[in-house]
């Protein structure tokens, strides 16, 4: 399992990088315009490549399979080993998807609300699958079964690729998409910072430091 982070701020991946904790970032395109309004995107990126470790994914925004082809192969080539294109999930997307995989172009499927849409991404040769599991809720359905069977049915079929659960709106939401089958949650920033606090955890620590400094005799 692991944890990546969802966010295109340079600033908030250094210091959560810092922690060791993380393996990866996943960005899309309204997060960077909610955090970097007006920013170039490759320049956000290079920034965010240089703050973090591991895949950083990076969504199309055109809709035409050749435009998303040559967004796609554009974005490859800025860091071919860490670039992961994000492939909003639709025919056309799955058209791409094919196409990148035969060029060993990193992927991530996103936008998957069902088991469905996950397994057909997934034979596809999808890298990733985005599961939104608040996005889910938003719609009346549980998340967790959908992440359930499509984890049931990758490691039945032997499918290579990894479920990211994303869409993640409370902390509970990352320990039952975990406990789900989930590869990998991905995070916004107060969430994962939220993964930390512990009001017990925080009185037991002030408890022995304050023993520790009435104690009387040498330190
Ligand atoms: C991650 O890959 C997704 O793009 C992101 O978690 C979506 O979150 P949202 O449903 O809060 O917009």
């Amino acid at each position: 399992m692991a944890l990546f982070v969802d966010s295109s701020d340079p600033k908030e991946i250094k210091a959560l990088f810092s922690w060791g904790s993380f393996s990866g970032v996943t960005t899309n395109p309204l997060i960077i315009s909610r955090e970097s309004p007006g920013a170039d995107l490759a320049e956000v990126i290079r920034e965010v490549l240089s703050a973090s470790t591991g895949d950083v994914s990076v969504e199309l925004t055109t809709e035409s399979e050749e435009e998303m082809m040559a967004e796609a192969v554009g974005y490859h080539a800025w860091d071919p080993q860490r670039i992961t294109v994000k492939v909003p999930f639709s025919e056309v997307g799955l058209r791409v998807l094919h196409r990148l995989r035969r060029r060993e172009v990193k992927t991530n499927v996103t936008c998957l609300m069902a088991f469905n849409q996950a397994y057909l991404a997934a034979l596809s040769g999808a890298t990733y699958v985005s599961l939104f599991s608040g996005r889910i809720r938003d719609m009346g359905y549980d998340a967790r079964p959908v992440i359930e069977a499509t984890r049931r049915t990758l490691d039945r079929e032997g499918l290579a690729a990894r479920i990211i659960v994303g869409s993640i709106r409370h902390l509970m939401d990352v320990n039952e998409a975990l406990e789900a089958g989930a590869h990998v949650v991905t995070a916004p920033p107060d969430i994962l910072r939220k993964m930390v606090w512990n009001p017990r955890t925080l009185e037991t620590i002030a408890e022995f430091n304050e023993a520790w400094r009435k104690r009387s005799g040498p330190r």
